[in-house]
């Protein structure tokens, strides 16, 4: 499978002529100019194999230089969505524009202005990575100079791994470098298909930083993921999707302002002796495991709680705050939490 996408991947793109200059710089806040057409228009977009519905009837569009990520489990139906949206795979129905662009008339056209870092990426082992860059434009009719070579490996945090081969990478490094590859027709939009999954937490850490920097300097993005931390920390935008449908849309702070009620008081470790005491005082609470959760929907009411509850007489191990997450959003709207990707109960 990973191979195989990194040639739909190879294929994907196709870089223009254009010299480097990582100097273009786009909005910041990811806002959109109500007046200009969006870099990605999906209405009513379908994508049907016998009879599963990997993709059912979705809608969304994104503005220039936002980051906006669809968020799902394994098989919701983000790469399908990426996939057509890359010109690789004809929807069943429904419209998808990117740049302006019919994705089953025109890609041509916009196929050098493309970036794709493909799911599962992994570099030609026995490449480095200076040579790997090199070759990449390469195969698509394009010679970088050296030092447009080095200026990509620079970008993407690489500088001192340049001559290691990519078998003797990390998780981390050579994920960095598929990123790299996928810049090197410098293009305004970049499909990142689950970069960071299965690197350790370090390691996405800095992939973070490396895809904050691109949207910095004015890149639009779309990105999947199953990490719910992840939407949150980077998208200016996230659809949820599942069994290919968008099931919420919005900022992350709207998402939780809508679906994630508020603030809540956790005591940790109080148990049943614990929810009893806390409902005696006319307090709604629940059982998380072993602790009582208190949800707060007004942070206005949280100092009030706080005091009620830090009164209450019960043997316990802490109290804490906590505010709503996407997770809470994920779990109310899905009806289960998502680990590694996978729906659990
Ligand atoms: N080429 C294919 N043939 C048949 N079913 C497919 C194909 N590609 C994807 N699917 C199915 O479509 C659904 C969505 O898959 P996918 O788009 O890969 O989801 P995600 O990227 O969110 O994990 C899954 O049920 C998957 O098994
Ligand atoms: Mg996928």
């Amino acid at each position: 499978m990973s191979r195989l996408s990194g040639l739909k991947g190879l294929r994907a793109r196709r870089p223009s002529n254009q010299s480097f200059s990582w100097g273009h710089r786009g909005r910041r806040d990811g806002g959109g100019d109500p007046t200009a057409e969006p870099v990605i228009d999906v209405r009513g977009l379908t994508k049907h194999y016998a009879d599963i519905k990997a993709v059912d009837g979705i809608s969304f569009e994104v503005e220039k230089g936002q980051m906006f990520s669809l968020l799902g489990p394994n098989g919701a139906g983000k790469t399908t969505t990426v996939e057509i949206l890359e010109g690789l795979r004809d929807p069943t129905s429904g419209e998808a524009r990117v740049l302006g662009v019919d994705v089953r008339k025109g890609y041509g056209k916009i196929r050098n202005r493309v970036g794709v870092l493909p799911q599962d990426f992994e570099p030609f082992d026995r490449l480095k990575p200076r040579e790997a860059v090199a070759y990449w434009a390469h195969l698509f009719d394009r010679t970088l100079t050296k030092e447009e070579v080095a200026g990509l490996i620079r970008t993407v945090g690489l500088a001192d791994r340049a001559d290691t081969l990519a078998m003797n990478l990390s998780g981390g490094e050579r994920r960095r470098l598929g990123i790299a590859m996928s810049l090197v027709g410098k293009p305004k939009l970049v499909f990142l298909d689950e970069p960071t999954t299965g690197l350790d937490p370090g390691a996405r850490r800095e992939l973070w930083g490396l895809i904050r920097q691109l949207k910095s300097e004015g890149t639009t993005i779309l990105l999947t993921t199953h990490y719910l931390d992840e939407a949150e920390q980077l998208a200016d935008d996230v659809a949820i999707m599942n069994h290919g449908k968008i099931v919420a849309r919005g900022s992350p702070a709207d998402l939780i302002a809508k679906h994630g009620q508020g603030h809540s008081i956790v005591l940790a470790g109080a148990g049943e002796d614990g929810l009893s005491a806390v409902r005696a005082r006319g307090v709604v609470a629940e059982l998380q495991g072993a602790d009582v959760v208190v949800q707060v929907p007004l942070a206005s009411d949280m100092r009030r709680m706080l005091e009620k509850l830090a009164s209450i007489d019960t043997p316990l191990n802490e109290i804490y705050t906590r505010r709503a997450s996407l997770e809470d959003v994920f779990l109310n709207l899905v009806g289960a939490r998502m680990q590694e990707g996978v729906l659990a109960a």
